[in-house]
């Protein structure tokens, strides 16, 4: 019988893969075979002898210290591109939140509560309108940075509604680059990306490589007026520099999915708390993704 130890709330459907002959899958078991996570944060001294593998049902494995438990001969799985649509989808709700006045908009809607004639409200909010007209998003251009599972996907509804799109990725696969529409203009730097970008939307994973690759130099190069969006991870970015670019307008709008305490009380960020892959959708995929993983793994050793 193979144990697992749940960290997280793990979907039903992907708690189900493990039979229940062959699993006791729970949050409280001793001496687990492996585990399944989502966002807990694993540390190398804590993990028993007896785990062999960690499945984290989501994109990003910053929260599992990969090479302390590779060393150990524990195996690392995430699930690739099982929450992209999730992300993509959210994404998109940024940037029109950020180009409508959706949010100013519903804000002094509720202010009126205690107007009770629907003639004198309705006089009222034709006044008021003006204060919330935004831009479309057709014929902007958005910046794409990190073109894999969901950046790609990204990249291809902005095309649909009519957006130009520029991507960067030093990192690009052969087989992702295939996958890439042919609308996609490539950037050669990050620089020439920022530029010319309306939206940038960051999509690269947080490795050594990426930390603070948003910050006041890189910064410099962003068109004035632009909005940044990061539905990937905080340490991209530097968030004093982000402010510093929102101060200095160049910057119009930052929109997260990190609340950062030095930029919750503006009025030009959005933050959200991480709920880019949280969908019903999603969180099935991702949790059955990384239950195979695991199956596969303990019972084949692949
Ligand atoms: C991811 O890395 O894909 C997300 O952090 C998943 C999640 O929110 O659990």
């Amino acid at each position: 019988m193979f144990k697992i130890k749940t960290y997280n709330k793990i979907s039903v459907n992907g708690l189900n893969r493990f039979g229940r002959d062959h699993y006791e899958v729970a949050s409280d078991i001793n001496e687990p075979d492996a585990y399944i996570l989502r966002s807990h944060k694993l540390h190398d001294e804590s993990l028993p002898a007896s785990v062999r593998a960690v499945a984290r049902a989501g994109a990003g494995v910053n929260n599992v210290p990969v090479a302390d438990y590779t060393k150990k001969g524990v195996v690392v799985f995430n699930t690739p591109g099982a929450n992209a649509n999730a992300v993509k989808e959210l994404v998109l709700a940024g940037m029109l939140l950020a180009s409508r006045g959706i949010i100013p908009g519903m804000n002094y809607v509720q202010t009126l509560t205690d107007m009770t004639d629907a003639d004198e409200m309705s006089k009222l909010l034709e006044k008021q309108k003006s204060n919330f007209a935004g831009s479309e998003l057709m014929g902007k251009t958005l910046g794409v940075v990190g073109l894999g599972a969901i950046g790609s996907l990204v990249a291809e509804t902005a095309l649909a509604l009519g957006m130009n799109v520029v991507g960067y990725d030093p990192a690009l696969s052969v087989e992702a680059a295939w996958r890439l529409p042919s609308q996609v203009s490539r950037a050669d730097n990050l620089q020439s990306l920022l530029s010319r970008s309306d939206f940038i939307s960051l999509h690269v994973p947080a490795i050594e490589a990426t930390k603070h690759l948003i910050n006041d130099e890189s910064l410099k190069s962003v068109k004035e007026g632009a909005v940044l969006l990061n539905f990937a991870r905080d340490a991209i970015v530097e968030p004093e520099a982000i402010v510093r670019s929102l101060e200095a307008k160049r910057l119009r709008q930052y929109v997260c999915d990190f609340p950062e305490p030095c930029l919750l009380s503006r009025d030009d960020v959005y933050a959200m708390p991480h709920i880019g892959a949280s969908t019903l959708e999603a969180e099935d995929n991702c949790a059955v993704m990384a239950a195979e993983q695991l199956k596969g793994y303990l019972e084949h050793g692949n």
